[in-house]
C-alpha cells in the first residue's frame, strides 16, 4: 500500500432536501515525499477532498489510508492527534493567531507536542529564518504582509517536519514573483526532509512544480500526469551572480 491510499471517497452534503455530491467516487495513491497537486475549476471539489484527506472532515463513504492509518474512521479524540503527529495544514487565508508574534506561531505545533518554550522558540527562529523572516520574529500578522504572512504559515506547517503537509491555495492571494517564492520554499522543505505535500489549486502555473498532477471535475479525477517538477534544489547549486543568495539559502538551510 502506497503511503496515502484513498478508496471510493465520496462526500454528499446534504441542504434540505437537496444532496450536492460534492466528491462522487476518488480513488488516489500518493507516495512518501511526492509533491501532489490536485487540480480543477472553481467547485470542483478540491477543498472537500483536502479537509477529507487532512481529517478536518468526515466522508459520506470510502477509506482514506495514511502511513496505515484509516483516518475516516477514527474517532475525533484519536484522530486530533494523528493530525497532530503526522500533518501540517497551510491555508489560502494564513490562519495565524492575531495575538502572536511571527515567532509563536510558528512554534505552536511544538507547543502542542508539549516541548519547552525555549526549545521551541530556538528551532521556530531558525524555522523563520530558513523562510527569510529573520527580522520578523516578533511581528504580529498584522504587521506583516500577505507574502511574509504566508511564510509564515508554511514556517508553521513545516516546523515539526510531518510526514505530509496540506495546502489549499497556498498563494492564492500572492503576486507572481512570491509565489515562485513559496513554492520553491515549499518544494526545498520537502526534498530535504521527505515531506508529503498535497496542494490544490486551480492554477496551471502552481501544478508545474508538483511531481504529479491530479485533474478533478465535477468531483471525480478525470486523469493524473506524471510532471517534471520546474524547480529541483539542485538548481540552487552556488554558480557566478546566484552565489550571495545561495550562500544566504545554504547557511539556513541544514538549520531545523
Ligand atoms: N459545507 C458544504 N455544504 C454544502 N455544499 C458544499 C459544502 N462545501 C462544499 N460544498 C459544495 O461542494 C462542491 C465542491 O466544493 P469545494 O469547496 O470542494 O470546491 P473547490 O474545488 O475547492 O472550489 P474553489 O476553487 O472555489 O475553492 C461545490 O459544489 C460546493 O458548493
Ligand atoms: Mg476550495
Amino acid at each position: 500500500m502506497e503511503f496515502i491510499s484513498v478508496r471510493n471517497l465520496r462526500k454528499v452534503y446534504k441542504i434540505g432536501k437537496e444532496k450536492v455530491y460534492a466528491l462522487k467516487h476518488i480513488d488516489l495513491d500518493i507516495k512518501r515525499g511526492e509533491i501532489c497537486c490536485i487540480l480543477g475549476t472553481s467547485g470542483s471539489g478540491k477543498s472537500t477532498l483536502l479537509n477529507m484527506l487532512a481529517g478536518l472532515e468526515k466522508p459520506t463513504k470510502g477509506d482514506i489510508f495514511i502511513n496505515g492509518v484509516n483516518v475516516a474512521k477514527l474517532s475525533e479524540k484519536k484522530l486530533a492527534s494523528f493530525r497532530q503527529e503526522n500533518t501540517g495544514f497551510i491555508f489560502q487565508s494564513y490562519n495565524l493567531i492575531s495575538q502572536f508574534n511571527a515567532l509563536e506561531n510558528v512554534g505552536m505545533p511544538l507547543m502542542f507536542k508539549g516541548m519547552a518554550r525555549s526549545e521551541r522558540d530556538r528551532i521556530s527562529e531558525k524555522m523563520l529564518k530558513l523562510v527569510g523572516l529573520g527580522g520578523r520574529m516578533k511581528h504580529r500578522p498584522n504587521q506583516m504582509s500577505g507574502g511574509q504572512q504566508q511564510r509564515v504559515g508554511i514556517a508553521r506547517a513545516f516546523v515539526a517536519k510531518p510526514p505530509v503537509v496540506f495546502a489549499d491555495e497556498p498563494t492564492g492571494n500572492l503576486d507572481t514573483k512570491t509565489t515562485d517564492e513559496v513554492m520553491r520554499l515549499m518544494v526545498r522543505m520537502c526534498r530535504k526532509y521527505n515531506i508529503t505535500l498535497i496542494l490544490v489549486t486551480h492554477d496551471l502555473e502552481i501544478a508545474v512544480y508538483a511531481d504529479r498532477i491530479v485533474h478533478i471535475i465535477d468531483g471525480e479525477i478525470t486523469s493524473i500526469e506524471d510532471n517534471v517538477s520546474v524547480y529541483s534544489p539542485e538548481d540552487d547549486e552556488p554558480s557566478g551572480e546566484e552565489t550571495e543568495k545561495n550562500k544566504r539559502e545554504d547557511k539556513t538551510d541544514d538549520i531545523v
